[in-house]
């Protein structure tokens, strides 16, 4: 490998462009080449963010012997094949949550990796999150006791993508693609639940407020652990005002709670407005809560800095980032959708 790291983007639009500012801060990586089937939007990347190569198809780029590395930013459907691809064409890989839209496809990116001995980094960005880290920190120290139950939450207005709108796109609806932030998390803490109870919308007319998706559009999950604490997860698409990420931890000797995505420092009222708040906010006039940093609070960037580490050999891959955790959390929503349609609690 040559000493800075090579990158190859696929998908090359909104994750691909946050994945794309934290790529240009590292001192040790550059983003090689990009592939997306859009030529309108793999020209307006390569503009933004000065990439010398770019293809249509992942195919393509996968045989270009001098990337190192494939940054899949694509919808959750093409995850595992892709993945899957790129390991056996000894690329290392870096994954866009959830791991695959089927246990099936995830299992099988679980045994690819093995097999090929490629580094898979399941992309979690709140066990990177800095507040969650200094969470998790204070909790192991016994701040605040013994942890009786935990909540987690994301939620937002909707996805902006096309591709959301489809179950066989994304594999559900604001479970799969938000709670599963916190399912992750929390396997990362406690490991896989005994049982889960979920409670979803239906999709199309059952929705709250999105009569097009497919997926639910607000959906929990109660977490059980015969010798841990009870979990709370939720995802929903109803939140105005912008995406709300909180954690809470509720122990016998203190509360702890983390709010990733409004607790900053800065509070602003605008009678004009601006260009941008929060991810998600639809306006920001009046009082609003700018990001402050956002790519970082939320964790992204001491994700990828943890993946090149990785990738370089100077850092051992954490627990939370591996290949058997996206297969595990992709378990976990996949219980809570089998409770509801069951209308039951199931055991693992
Ligand atoms: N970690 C997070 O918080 C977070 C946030 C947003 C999105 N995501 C994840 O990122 C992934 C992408 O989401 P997005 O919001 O960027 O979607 P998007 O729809 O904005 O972008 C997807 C891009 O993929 C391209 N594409 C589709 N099929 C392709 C193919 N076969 N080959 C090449 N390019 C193809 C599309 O042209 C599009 O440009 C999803 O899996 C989503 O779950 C994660």
């Amino acid at each position: 490998m040559s000493t800075r790291i090579k990158i190859g983007i696929v998908g090359a639009k909104f994750a691909g462009e946050f994945h794309g500012d934290m790529w240009k801060t590292m001192h040790n990586a550059d983003i090689y080449a990009i592939a997306d089937l859009d030529e309108k939007t793999r020209t307006a990347y390569k503009g933004k963010y000065s990439v010398g190569k770019d293809y249509d198809t992942y195919q393509k780029m996968l045989s270009d012997p001098d990337i190192d590395v494939i940054d899949i930013c694509l919808p959750n459907f093409l995850h595992a094949e892709v993945a899957i691809a790129a390991m056996e064409a000894g690329k290392h890989v870096i994954c866009e949550k959830p791991m695959a839209t089927t246990i099936e496809d995830a299992e099988k990116v679980a045994t690819v990796q093995k097999k090929t001995g490629r580094i898979y980094f399941y992309a979690e960005d709140w066990i990177f999150a800095p507040a969650l880290v200094r969470a998790k920190e204070i909790i192991d120290e016994g701040g605040i006791g013994t942890l009786l139950y935990c909540k987690g939450k994301e939620t937002h207005n909707g996805s902006h993508s096309p591709f959301a709108q489809t179950i066989k796109f994304c594999g559900g609806g604001a479970v799969v693609h938000l709670g599963i932030h916190a399912a992750t998390f929390f396997y990362d803490l406690f490991g896989m639940p005994d049982s889960i109870v979920g409670v979803c919308t239906d999709g199309l007319d059952g929705n709250f407020v999105h009569k097009k998706m497919e997926g639910e559009d607000w959906g929990i999950g109660i977490l059980t652990y015969t010798n841990g604490p009870r979990v709370l997860i939720e995802a929903n698409y109803i939140t105005t005002g912008g995406m709300d990420d909180i954690v809470e931890f509720y122990g016998t000797e203190g509360v702890l709670k983390v709010d990733m995505t409004f607790g900053n420092p800065l509070t602003v009222y605008s009678r004009n407005g601006f260009k941008y708040a929060v991810e998600k906010a639809d306006t920001t006039k009046g009082w609003t809560k700018p990001a402050v940093n956002e790519h970082e609070s939320l964790g992204y960037k001491d994700e990828m800095k943890h993946f090149l580490d990785c990738v370089e050999g100077s850092s051992a891959q954490q627990p939370g980032t591996t290949a058997e955790t996206g297969l595990n959390a992709l378990k976990i929503i996949h219980t809570l959708y089998q409770s509801n349609k069951e209308k039951k609690a199931v055991d693992l």
